[in-house]
């Protein structure tokens, strides 16, 4: 990108305008401003794309600052396109959704070695061609983007979204330093481009912002992956500055090229006839490209050798990768090749195996959760497993431990796929040495100490006492969660403390809290109590449905307890609904219908409702009169597959809106089911069904609109 010429003379002028910045200078016109900032922009580009950087964070801060204020001297020469420009000012931005010039495909996958050899050959059939060259370069764990330069200025950053339509995200993209606001693209001769890539985070830059996080009391991100996909769209671009984003890009789907054979050299022009090239080439304009992470190679055998050694070598990388990218290096056999509705049929992803590590099990603690079950948690030596430390896990329950042949003191094999809860794989017997003790279940509840009973279909135990302090916390606890009554600002940890104060023993005790006492505990200033008096009281007008399922009746999940709430006029009208009565509501089986009934028998749950509507709580069903009048009134609805321009929530509310009620599977009660793209096996079984109509989203929208 720079030559050794240039380097020298840019250094010349990092130094004279530190001495500017020293002495408090003014710069002396627009000539000096270009210069300064084509200093930024080498000292941006050494920092974060090549990681080599010349100049210390308080250096760089100076010259930045220099140039900042120059600008708000002379604000008639801010360009934007200048370094300071990346910090938007637009807070609460919204985002327009914006057509893809070429459709964002998707990969295909390969597990083995065997996987990657059938995709060579079936490469080689079609083309003809004994040997295929490919090149190789990491899977990126992060969130993909499309980036357009005209006449070498970024003028637009898109999200994936369904992959014909994204959303412009272009203020936030700025904030990521890595991609360069300009690149001399013209002097290879093209006029506009569209590249794309991903946006990660660092596995540092992720570290750094959860304990930021966890300074602020806030609950942290899950792994860099989500981290990275999450700051995308963000209101606020300031927020997305201070993540710390970085980008690869790997790919130019889409170029202009003038007509221009005086500046085009032959060298320039074979760049974009391979991949490797491609990559060379937005490497030498400055792009954050896999150029030192590519390999080239012929056939596929060196392929899989590439592939195993990098996976071998992942926990090394500063950044998390998910598996290899297998690409034919020939852009014109590419396009010979062409592609399927979802992936190139030029390119492979070889998919990493889940991340294993061995670590000793110590003890099993047994927890009681909300419906009285008895989860048996294994406790290990905590061990380090693809970006987080994991110290304990779920053994599920009795046979699950039998049948993997757990002991206390074992040696176990632990597992994460990607995002995915970490399992114990198996125990290892042959590291026994016979110190190794049985997992002993309880026959008494660990919290209540009342006897345990299990079901004969079931495989959990559980604690039936329903006044057990275990059952009653987590009943609190999912009552006040985000999904029941979201009670904000309560949160697990402050209903655990409020219990064991005594402050408060059962659901109404929300609403009878002693907030005089809780403002003496620590950590509870004026602001944050009244932020938690504000939404104790604002939850009182939650719809019914969030009251229904903030009971935590077993088997009602959010759906059918929606399905419930339509279905009466007042929460205590279910006292005298019969167990035949419920059946007859959709997405209602005999099961949960059993479980309602019994709910609804108990004197004590009645007492608890009665008592929530004396402290003023909605047990009415509001929503009642106006949906009656709705269009899809009492029709069901059931969305599968991926919708292209509604989001699914938003599909749901809208039929809802009408008084159509959203069901969770496909049965002869359904009578409508939308279809998106990649619809599987409720299209199918709809199919069968010939009462259901099978709608596409344009349909549903056509629906709507009537
Ligand atoms: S090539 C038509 N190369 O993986 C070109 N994709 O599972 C298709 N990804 O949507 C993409 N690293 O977001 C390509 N080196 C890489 C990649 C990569 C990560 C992502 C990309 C894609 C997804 C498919």
């Amino acid at each position: 990108m720079y030559d050794n010429k240039q380097i020298q003379v840019l250094q010349q002028q990092t130094l004279s305008f530190l001495l500017q910045a020293g002495q408090q200078k003014n710069l002396a016109g627009p000539a000096d401003i270009n210069q300064l900032r084509d200093v930024l922009r080498f000292h941006e580009y050494r920092y974060y794309v090549m990681s080599e950087p010349l100049l210390s964070d308080y250096e760089y801060d100076r010259l930045y600052q220099l140039l900042q204020h120059t600008e708000k001297q002379h604000p008639e020469l801010i360009s934007t396109d200048s370094p300071t420009q990346r910090v938007g000012s637009s807070l609460n931005q919204s985002f327009v959704t914006v057509q893809h010039l070429v459709p964002m495909l998707s990969l295909d996958n390969s597990y083995n070695a065997d996987d990657l050899a059938d995709f060579d050959r079936k490469a080689r059939e079609l083309s003809g061609l004994d040997t295929i060259e490919y090149c190789i370069e990491p899977k990126f764990d992060g969130a993909s983007i499309s980036l357009i330069y005209e006449n070498d200025r970024l003028v637009r950053a898109a999200t994936r979204g369904d992959g014909v339509e994204g959303d412009d995200i272009t203020t936030n993209i700025k904030q990521i330093r890595s991609i360069p606001l300009t690149a001399a693209f013209s002097s290879y001769g093209i006029s506009q481009i569209e590249i794309r890539g991903e946006i990660i985070m660092s596995k540092n830059a992720f570290e750094k912002y959860n304990a930021l996080l966890v300074a602020q009391n806030l609950s942290t991100l899950a792994n860099p992956r989500n981290a990275a996909s999450g700051s995308l769209r963000m209101k606020d671009p300031k927020d997305v500055a201070q993540r710390s984003l970085d980008a690869f890009l790997y790919h130019v789907s889409y170029f202009i090229k003038e007509d221009t054979k005086d500046h085009l050299s032959t060298a320039n022009a074979n760049l974009l006839a391979s991949h490797s090239g491609t990559l060379e080439l937005l490497w030498n304009l400055g792009f954050r490209s896999p150029q030192k992470e590519k390999r080239v190679v012929q056939g596929i055998q060196p392929v899989i050798d590439y592939c195993l050694d990098f996976e071998a070598g992942r926990d090394n990388l500063p950044y998390e990768i998910d598996g290899m990218v297998v690409k034919v290096n020939d852009i014109a056999l590419q396009d010979q090749l062409g592609m399927t509705s979802h992936h190139p049929r030029w390119a492979i992803a070889f998919k990493f195996k889940a991340r294993q590590a061995t670590t000793k099990l110590r003890a099993v603690d047994f927890q009681v959760g909300r419906t009285g079950a008895v989860t048996p948690v294994a406790k290990l030596d905590p061990v380090y497993l693809g970006g987080v430390t994991v110290s304990s896990i779920s053994v599920h329950n009795e046979e699950y431990i039998k049948e993997k042949d757990l002991k206390i003191g074992d040696s176990v094999l632990i597992e994460r796929a990607g995002d995915v809860i970490p399992q114990i794989v198996k125990s290892l017997p042959e590291l026994r040495d016979g110190t190794e003790q049985d997992i002993i279940f309880p026959n008494v509840c660990p919290v209540c100490k009342s006897e345990l009973s299990k079901e004969e279909t079931e495989a959990v135990w559980r604690c039936i006492n329903i006044e057990c302090e275990a059952q009653v916390v987590e009943k609190i606890i999912h009552f006040v969660s985000k999904d029941a009554m979201d009670i904000k600002s309560f949160g697990d940890a402050n209903v655990r403390k409020f219990y064991e104060l005594g402050l408060l023993k059962d659901i109404p005790g929300i609403y009878e809290l002693a907030y005089e006492q809780i403002g003496e505990l620590e950590g509870f200033g004026k602001k944050s109590l009244d932020n938690l008096r504000t939404a104790i009281e604002a939850s009182k007008q939650q719809p019914l449905h969030r009251l229904v399922y903030g009971l935590g009746i077993r088997f009602v999940g959010e759906t059918t307890a929606k399905t419930l709430a339509n279905s009466v006029e007042h929460i205590l009208d279910f006292k005298n609904k019969t167990e035949e009565e419920l059946i007859r509501l959709e997405d209602v089986g005999g099961k949960v219908a059993k479980s309602i009934h019994h709910f609804f028998l108990n004197e004590q749950n009645i007492h608890m409702l009665e008592h929530l509507a004396t402290l003023g709580l909605q047990l009415k069903n509001q929503k009642k009169e106006v949906v009656a009048a709705g269009a899809l009134m009492g029709k069901t609805f059931l969305f599968t597959g991926t919708l292209a321009k509604l989001k699914r929530s938003e599909a749901e509310a809208m039929a809802e809106a009408q008084g159509g009620i959203i069901v969770s599977g496909v049965s002869v009660k359904l009578n409508y089911l939308v279809v998106g793209e990649d619809a599987g096996s409720k299209f199918e079984k709809a199919k069968k069904i010939n009462t259901i109509k099978i709608i596409s989203e344009e349909e549903f929208l056509q629906l709507v609109a009537e």
